[in-house]
């Protein structure tokens, strides 16, 4: 089951609250906690990769990665978004552009990649792949390396792909996790948001080795309100997952601005730059690029095809 009862988190919660875990995790600072800064500096040829995850939906992925990706692109830094949810609120609606393509199209032969990428706003470039991830993971291996020499030869300069991930544990979600080499988890202080967030780093942990995490609270009422939400998941997280790192990115309030620019198809940090939301959204992408990315090496877009591909 996804859902951890409220109650029995609470407890677990209560239990776990030790002075050490408190200091640790009580007054977080964005973008600041474990991950270490390091200086903005445009990422040649070795873009970074996040991917944008939720256990449960509807918490806000697809608003946060389009006005990312366009306040990215106003700091100077050249966006891709990866748009990996078969759902209907998709980034192209988001974002009011038309597709004519996907990454389907790849598979049929008849279209290359460069036909697929569509510019957005602000200068942001979209992949629309939802139609065809499934195809993505299952061709046989001249059919990938074909794929992956696509990928490879397209020039364009990149310093940040945002994938824009579908909300659950499913495989593919799964898949974009471990092929990228940043993962967000997005959250809001619902309950159920935050055990299905909570259930969606444990199969990482715990299935996929993975340990490193931003985490981004969506929907709050204030800044106190973020770092209870982020205080919660931290401690039960640092009790029954052992060693990872949670590293607080920011939030986002409630904010009327949201929805009114989604309803318009377009980001909120162009129509509405002084709401509320959209200077958080700014501080986030400030946040980004203050961040350190992981220290792996396979953090290049090659690896993450690769990755992706499993070859
Ligand atoms: N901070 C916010 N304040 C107010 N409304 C918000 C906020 N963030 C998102 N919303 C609204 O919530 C709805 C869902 O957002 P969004 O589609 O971005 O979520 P999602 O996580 O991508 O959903 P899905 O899991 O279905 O892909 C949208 O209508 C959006 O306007
Ligand atoms: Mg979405």
């Amino acid at each position: 089951m996804l859902h951890m009862q409220l109650a029995d988190m609470e407890q677990i919660m209560n239990q776990a609250a030790t002075l050490k875990q408190w200091k640790q995790f009580s007054s977080p600072k964005e973008g600041h906690n474990t991950y270490r800064n390091r200086k903005n500096s445009v990422n040649q040829g070795h873009p970074r990769v996040i991917c944008f995850s939720s256990g449960k939906g509807g918490v806000g992925k697809t608003s946060i990665v389009t006005n990312l990706a366009i306040a990215l692109s106003q700091k100077g830094k050249k966006v891709l978004i990866l748009d990996a949810d078969l759902g209907l609120a998709n980034v192209d609606v988001m974002l009011g552009l038309v597709p004519k393509y996907s990454i389907h199209h790849l598979f049929t032969g008849n279209k290359e990649l460069h036909d697929i990428l569509i510019d957005g706003p602000g200068g942001i470039k979209l992949l629309p792949a939802s139609s065809g991830i499934q195809e993505m993971v299952n061709l046989d291996e001249s059919e990938k390396l074909f794929l992956l020499n696509e990928f490879d030869s397209l020039q364009m300069p990149l310093d940040i792909m945002l994938i824009d991930n579908a909300a659950g544990i499913s495989d593919t979600v799964m898949y974009f996790n471990m092929a990228a080499q940043e993962r967000v988890v997005v959250l809001t202080p619902e309950p159920t948001s935050i055990t299905d967030a909570y259930a969606l780093i444990k199969v990482l942990v715990r299935t996929h080795k993975v340990n490193r995490f931003h985490i981004i609270i969506n929907w709050v009422n204030s800044k106190q309100e973020a770092h209870r939400v982020f205080s919660q998941l931290a401690t039960v997280a640092d009790k029954f997952l052992g060693i990872l790192s949670l590293n607080f990115l920011g939030f986002i309030p409630k904010d009327a601005a949201v929805p009114k620019s989604v309803r318009k198809q377009r980001a909120a940090v162009e129509l509405f730059p002084e709401s509320r939301a959209s200077r958080k959204m700014m501080e986030l992408a400030e946040n980004i690029l203050n961040t350190e990315e992981s220290l792996t090496q396979d953090g290049n877009i090659k690896f993450f095809w690769k990755n992706l591909l499993g070859i």
